[in-house]
């Protein structure tokens, strides 16, 4: 994957006018960066008919934040791999930490879904974290293996140029979240690496692991600095364009 990767999820934010205005503002100011970053916004599920059409030709890269393991079947309010292709998706975010606390998604669950996704050709971004609790306990690093382990189960090593990694400690993100340190945040990346390597030799040091959990103004710069990580993945600072441009501007300053 080419330059460095930003980008944003949505969350349960912004209505279909609210995405399109967000949207056709931060494709103007895209122009203000270097060509080679990878950039892609992750809306929500009702918005992404209209965000297709506003991102199509941008080289702006389009992600939902969930996805069924199911092409079809009884499953009442959820969406399939199939479906979100059919509107252009080329991201599926899997495992996000509210996900797994609010909505009960479990390694095994995240597994099925990163399958799917690979199998209909979308990009699968799982999100990896420990808890304060495992923090606490001193047991970040097992956590964090076990969970990319399982997720990447039956995964084969032909897929991982379809593979995303984000490192989100479950204490950073969000109102309450207190932004880990960089060097921290460096060191657990460099955990998830060095499982990659286990599992996949070379070429899975090479999968892309992006940090996220109250990246701001403040941080971004230093967190783009450890080596270990590859890109920003970002949720509050930037859901306004212009915010969202600046930092990528100054955490690649
Ligand atoms: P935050 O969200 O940047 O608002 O902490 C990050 C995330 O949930 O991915």
């Amino acid at each position: 994957m080419p330059g460095r990767i930003f980008g944003s999820n949505w969350k349960m934010y912004k209505t279909v006018a609210e995405t399109t205005a967000y949207l056709r503002e931060f494709k103007e100011l895209r122009r203000r960066l270097p060509e080679d970053l990878y950039l892609f916004q992750i809306p929500s599920y009702t918005a992404l008919a209209a965000a297709r059409e506003i991102l199509a030709g941008s080289g702006i890269h389009l992600g939902a934040q969930n996805v069924h393991w199911e092409d079809e079947g009884a499953y009442t309010a959820e969406i399939s791999p199939r479906m979100l292709v059919e509107l252009g998706v080329e991201i599926a975010e899997i495992g996000h930490s509210e996900r797994r606390e609010h909505f009960g998604e479990d390694d095994l669950g995240v597994n099925r879904k990163v399958i799917a996704a690979l199998a209909h050709g979308m990009t699968a971004l799982v999100c990896v974290g420990e808890t304060m609790t495992d923090k606490e306990y001193g047991v970040s690093d097992e956590v964090l293996a076990r969970q990319v382990k399982m997720a990447l189960h039956r995964v084969q090593p032909g897929q991982l140029g379809r593979i995303m990694l984000a490192y989100e400690p479950v204490w950073a993100i969000g109102e309450r979240g207190v932004p880990a340190p960089p060097a921290y945040a460096g060191e657990r990346q460099g955990t998830i690496r060095s499982v990659m390597k286990q599992l996949y030799g070379q070429p899975g040091a090479g999968v892309p692991v992006l940090y996220g959990g109250s990246v701001n103004m403040e941080n971004a710069r230093d967190l783009l600095r450890q080596p270990e990580i590859d890109g920003l993945f970002v949720g509050r600072a930037a859901w306004d364009a212009a915010r969202f441009v600046e930092l990528i501007e100054f955490a690649l300053s």
